[in-house]
C-alpha cells in the first residue's frame, strides 16, 4: 500500500447493529471476544452496544456487563467504542458505563421514528438537546444518525429533503458526524447520490458516514458511489451480520471485509488486516450459523485477492 493511500474510516457496527435483532441469546462472553477479535484485526472503531430499553431490545440488555469487560486501552491504543443512547437515561447509564462516545438516533420518516423510539421526529431531537449539552461539558463525543434515508418499510420512498433537513439539525445540535442509515438497505447509487447531494448542500461531506444495509445486494455499490461523491467514512458489520428489529425484512449491514476489499482495491487505506478479519467473520459466522460474505468465503478458499 503506498504512503500516499488515502485512508478511510470504518465504524464496526457488528456487536450493536449486528448483534441487536440476533434471536437466539448471545453470551455477552461472546460479545466481548467479538469486540476484541475486531480490535485485534486493526478496527479502531467499534460500536459495543445500545443503552435502549431491554423490554424494546433485549439482546442489547446486558450493555454494562459489555462495557466492564471492553479490552484495556493498553491492549488497544486508540480504539473507541461508541454505543446507543435514545434519550437522557440512556445516555446518563452509558456514561455511568465509562462511555467516552454515544450516538443519538433520529429519523428521517415520521412512522419509523414512532416505530423505533416511540416518538416523532421533532420529539427525538428535544430529547437529544440536553444530552449534546452535558455531553460537550463532559467531552463525550456525540455521533447522530438518521434512519430511512432514502426509503421506509412504512413509508415508503423518502424525499431527500427530509433526510437533509434531519441530519443538518443533528449536525447543528453538537454530533461530530451524521451517519446516513439506508436502515432496509432499498437504496441504489442513484437514490443514494441524489440523497447525499442534498444532505451535503447541510453537512460538509467529511462530516457525513454512509451505513449501508444489505438487503439488496447494493451497499456495495452504494459505498463505492459514496466514496466517489467524497464520504470517507462507512459504517459495516463483520459477517454482514444484523437487522433492525423495527424494519421488518431488513438484513444485516453490508459485510466489513466486503468494504476493506472494495476500499484497498481502490488504493484506500483502512488500518485493517483482511485476513485477520475474514477468520473473525468465519468465527462468529460460524457460530450465529450464517452463510459466509462472498469476500470470506473467497478468501478463505485461498483465491487470488487484489489487496495487500
Ligand atoms: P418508551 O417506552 O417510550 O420509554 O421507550 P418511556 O420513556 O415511556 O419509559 C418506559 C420505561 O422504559 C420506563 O421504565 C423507563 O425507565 C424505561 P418503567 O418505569 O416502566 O420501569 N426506559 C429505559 N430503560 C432502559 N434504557 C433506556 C430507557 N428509556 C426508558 N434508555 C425508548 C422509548 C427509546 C426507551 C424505546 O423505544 C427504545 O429503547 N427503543 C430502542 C429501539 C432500538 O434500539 N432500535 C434499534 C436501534 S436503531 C437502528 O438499528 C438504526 C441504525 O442502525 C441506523 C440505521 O440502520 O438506519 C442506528
Ligand atoms: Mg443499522
Amino acid at each position: 500500500m503506498s504512503a500516499a493511500a488515502e485512508k478511510v474510516r470504518i465504524v464496526e457496527v457488528g456487536p450493536r447493529d449486528g448483534l441487536q435483532n440476533e434471536k437466539q441469546p448471545v453470551p455477552t462472553a461472546v460479545k466481548l471476544e467479538l469486540i476484541e477479535r475486531l480490535a485485534a484485526a486493526g478496527l479502531r472503531d467499534i460500536e459495543a452496544t445500545a443503552f435502549v430499553s431491554p423490554n424494546w431490545v433485549p439482546q442489547m440488555g446486558d450493555h454494562a456487563e459489555v462495557m466492564a469487560g471492553l479490552p484495556s486501552a493498553e491492549r488497544f491504543p486508540g480504539v473507541n467504542y461508541p454505543v446507543l443512547a435514545p434519550n437522557m437515561k440512556g445516555y446518563e447509564a452509558a456514561v455511568a458505563a465509562g462511555a467516552k462516545e454515544v450516538a443519538v438516533f433520529a429519523a428521517a420518516s415520521e412512522a419509523f421514528s414512532q416505530k423505533n423510539i416511540n416518538c416523532s421526529i421533532e420529539e427525538s431531537i428535544t430529547r437529544f438537546e440536553p444530552i449534546l449539552l452535558d455531553a460537550r461539558q463532559r467531552g463525550v463525543r456525540v455521533r447522530g444518525y438518521v434512519s430511512c434515508v432514502v426509503g421506509c418499510p412504512y413509508e415508503g420512498a423518502i424525499d431527500p429533503g427530509r433526510t437533509a433537513e434531519v441530519a443538518q439539525r443533528l449536525f447543528e445540535l453538537g454530533c461530530h458526524e451524521v451517519s446516513l442509515g439506508d436502515t432496509i438497505g432499498v437504496g441504489n447509487p442513484r437514490t443514494i447520490l441524489a440523497m447525499l447531494e442534498a444532505v451535503a448542500k447541510r453537512v460538509p461531506v467529511e462530516k457525513l458516514a454512509g451505513h449501508y444495509h444489505d438487503t439488496w445486494g447494493m451497499a456495495i455499490a452504494n459505498i463505492h458511489a459514496s466514496f466517489q461523491f467524497g464520504l470517507r467514512t462507512f459504517d459495516s458489520s463483520v459477517a454482514g451480520l444484523g437487522g433492525c428489529p423495527y424494519a421488518k425484512g431488513a438484513s444485516g449491514n453490508v459485510a466489513t471485509e466486503e468494504v476493506v476489499y472494495l476500499l484497498h482495491g481502490l488504493g484506500a487505506d483502512t488500518g485493517v488486516d483482511l485476513d485477520a478479519l475474514v477468520d473473525c467473520a468465519a468465527w462468529i459466522g460460524g457460530l450465529l450459523q450464517r452463510p459466509p460474505s462472498r469476500v470470506a468465503a473467497a478468501r478463505r478458499a485461498g483465491r487470488a485477492a487484489n489487496c495487500a
